[in-house]
Order: C-alpha cells, then structure tokens, then sequence
C-alpha cells in the first residue's frame, strides 16, 4: 500500500514536470529544414539568421509563431534567397509544444543574429487566438514587414 502511493506521489510529481521537449518536437522539422536548421537553399528556408531576428521584434514573434501553427505559403525571401514553397500547418502541437520547438530553434538551432527571447505558452496562445482567419498565404505576407533578414 505504501509503495503504492510513494509510486503515485511519483508519477504525479514526473506528470507535473513533464513540459514539451523541444528537441523531441524538432525532429518532425528536420525533415525540411535538416538536422542543423541549415536547410535547402530554395526549397526549406535555414532556421538561422532570419530566425533570430524576426524573433526580436513583436511582429516576427508573431509570424514565427503562426507559421508552426498555420503554416506557410509563400512568396517570403530568406536570407536573400527566394522560397516559394509550402509548409504544412504543424498539427497536433498545443500552446506549451509551439513555445517548446520555438525555444529549441531560437536558443539551439539558429546560431547567429540576435540575442534570443524564449516564448512562452501564454505569449504563443494569445497569437493563435488573434489569428482564427488567417491561413498560410496570409501568414507569409506578414513576413516582409516583420523585420526578418
Ligand atoms: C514538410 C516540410 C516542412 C516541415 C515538416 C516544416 N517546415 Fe518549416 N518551412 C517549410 C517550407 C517549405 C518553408 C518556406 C515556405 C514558403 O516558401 O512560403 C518553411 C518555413 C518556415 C519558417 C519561416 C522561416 C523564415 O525565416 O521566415 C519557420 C520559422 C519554420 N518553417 C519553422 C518550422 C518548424 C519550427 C517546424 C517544425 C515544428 C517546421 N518548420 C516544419 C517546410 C517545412
């Protein structure tokens, strides 16, 4: 009886603590955009410069964040590079797991630009909430203006 409520004190404890990984979630984008987030050049933009700088600024957090949940459809130019690809909406990620791969890429990933602001949950809920109508072409017409690279 005792080792069974130590070993549910346990689990609930483990439950409590068990955020998204982002590293676990980045997985399904290093399918696209490789392993080290260098990409394709012309296909799947690198997770890099333009990363960290759009997650400077309030408009590109917005944007980064839309385009995991909406996904995208360009045309956006990256690096001075042109894509006019189209990325899936990532399905299946709540609030806690876009924040997660976001943090992963930004802290992790994307190693040049500026200094990195994680995102958090409520921060990645008040974007989807603002966003209902919005679809992937819109999503990448919020790029040019958002102060990418
Ligand atoms: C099936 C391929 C695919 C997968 C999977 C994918 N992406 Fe993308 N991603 C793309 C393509 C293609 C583009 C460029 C879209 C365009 O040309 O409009 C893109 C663009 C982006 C951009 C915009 C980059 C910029 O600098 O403007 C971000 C951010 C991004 N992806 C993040 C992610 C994250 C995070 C994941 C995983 C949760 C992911 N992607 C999964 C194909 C993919």
């Amino acid at each position: 009886m005792k080792a069974a409520v130590a070993l549910a004190l346990l689990m609930s404890a483990g439950m409590a603590q068990a955020a998204p990984d982002g590293a676990t979630i980045y997985n399904r984008c290093a399918a696209c955009h490789t392993r080290t987030g260098a990409g394709v050049p012309g296909a799947y933009p690198p997770l890099g410069a333009d990363f960290r700088a759009l997650a400077a600024k309030p408009g590109g957090r917005r944007y980064l964040a839309l385009a995991v949940i909406k996904g995208l459809n360009g045309p956006i130019s990256v690096e001075g590079k042109a894509y006019r690809g189209m990325m899936p909406a990532q399905g299946g990620l709540d609030d806690a797991g876009i924040a997660a791969v976001l943090n992963h890429v930004g802290g992790t990933i994307a190693r040049t630009g500026p200094a990195f602001k994680p995102f958090t949950d409520q921060e990645v809920a008040g974007y989807r909430a603002g966003a209902k109508t919005l679809g992937a072409a819109d999503v990448a017409k919020l790029h040019e203006g958002a102060g990418g690279k």
